[in-house]
């Protein structure tokens, strides 16, 4: 049957959770979308290796195949959705897709972190573009923003929360001081962490959604590598407790700065102030607030993760394609607006930073100790803000010391932990967390 003029075909890889949702969500908006674009968008081929997926969702099983070369062979195709996750083969198919003329939309925060820039200057060479809203925040809006609406802007920060599995977690702790362990099994039954989650709890995850903001927004390229990272896993319920008392929230923090000395980045678990819009961002939501200087502050909130959140941006992306497509089409060239990485800023050691810090520690409870920690840091140059003293063990005579510091460089409280750790009277250094505000 030959193709109607107006149609925009489309493949998609992958029939996971994500893919599934996609297609389901074609086959019920679909005909919105059409009448929306002037155009129709017909699914043309499903690429999936496991052929059982396909048998749960509503779609033409005949669209369904595991050979990669029927797909990006096939020359009707106007536009790829790659869902497949993962490094490889999703890198391969996005590059030979955008090599031979389709655009490209994708959810792939591996891919985009690790390749991004690479894949989208191969999408100008070949007239065509690489669509990635769904990579970070799911369906919540920031890709675009930055790649378009904030772009008269010079990005000087980026704070984040961009990762719906820790932040469920560490909400759980904190509003029912549940322990990391029992937290992390509740996130599990409710499939809000993944059997294996440790791309979450290590903070790989918010790495690779940091990596892709920090580039698009500072125009230049920050690989994952650059990120300086910590997980959530060594956070305890006590901290939790201290960061109450406090006045904080614990989350983790994805920040990028640019600085004088070059472009901070990190993902660690940090303090926030209750009062900051960040603090109160629970459960599995994500949040990420811009700051230009333009604009001032602006804060994009909502879900980051599941099929229907997801569908929405990979839907949104794949209308603006099937739109340049169908102009293309027509001989009409409205071009888009281009992104270029256009400089390289060096990438300041986290030995550089400067901020507060809450340490924890257990120590022993008796005369001359706190003058012996208290020594250590001021040996450092690491001035203390507050200290609290708790009871701990009366048996064993510990107690247990917490400390929040005035600014300090991050070189020089390490350099104090170490040694305090050494002190006979320190049993045992707790946790130390960087305050963010
Ligand atoms: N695993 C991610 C999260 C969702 O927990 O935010 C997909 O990016």
């Amino acid at each position: 049957m030959m193709a109607r003029q107006d149609q925009i075909e489309i493949a998609l890889l992958g029939l996971g959770v994500i893919g599934s949702g996609v297609a389901r969500t074609l086959l019920e908006k679909g005909p919105a979308y059409d009448q929306q674009l002037g155009l129709h968008l017909s699914l043309r081929h499903i690429l999936e290796r496991d052929l059982y997926k396909a048998e749960g969702v509503p779609v033409d099983r005949r669209l369904v195949t595991d050979d990669s070369h029927v797909v990006l062979d096939d020359k009707a195709v106007d536009i790829v959705i790659e869902l497949l996750g993962g490094e490889r083969p999703a890198y391969d198919f996005i590059k030979e897709a955008l090599c031979s003329g389709r655009y490209v939309v994708t959810a792939n925060k591996e891919v985009m972190a690790k390749h991004g820039l690479e894949l989208l200057a191969l999408a100008q060479e070949h007239g065509v573009d690489i669509l990635f809203e769904a990579s970070v925040g799911s369906g919540t809006p920031v890709i675009g923003p930055l790649r378009r609406d904030l772009s008269a802007n010079e990005i000087t920060s980026i704070r984040a929360i961009i990762n719906g599995t820790t932040n469920y977690i560490l909400t759980r702790m904190s509003k029912e001081g549940l322990d990391f362990q029992e937290a992390l099994s509740q996130a599990q039954a409710l499939g809000y962490a993944e059997a294996d989650p440790t791309n979450d709890l290590e903070g790989i995850d918010a790495v690779y959604k940091l990596a892709i903001l920090a580039s698009l927004a500072f125009h230049t390229h920050v690989r994952p590598d650059d990120v300086y990272r910590e997980g959530i896993t060594s956070l305890n319920a006590r901290d939790f407790r201290y960061a109450q008392e406090l006045g904080y929230a614990i989350k983790l923090l994805a920040v990028a700065r640019r600085e004088e000395e070059g472009v901070d980045v990190r993902v660690h678990p940090a303090f926030v102030p209750r009062g900051e819009l960040l603090a109160s961002v629970d459960g599995v939501l994500n949040a990420v607030q811009v700051e230009g200087d333009l604009l001032g502050r602006v804060l994009f909130q909502g879900p980051g993760a599941g099929p229907r959140p997801t569908a929405s941006a990979i839907m949104a992306d794949v209308m603006d394609a099937a739109y340049s497509v169908a102009a293309a089409k027509a001989g009409r060239t409205g071009g888009r607006l281009p992104w270029r990485a256009g400089r390289t800023l060096p990438m300041k050691p986290m030995a550089e930073l400067t901020t507060r810090y809450y340490l924890r520690m257990e120590v022993a409870d008796q005369p001359g100790v706190l003058a012996q920690i208290a020594r250590c840091f001021g040996d450092h140059g690491v001035s203390i803000a507050s200290v609290i003293q708790k009871e701990r063990d009366e048996v064993a005579q510990t107690a247990e010391l917490v400390i929040m510091t005035h600014v300090a460089r991050e070189e020089s409280v390490q350099k104090t932990i170490e040694e305090a750790g050494k002190l006979a009277v320190v049993s045992r250094i707790g946790n130390l967390l960087r305050v963010e505000s």
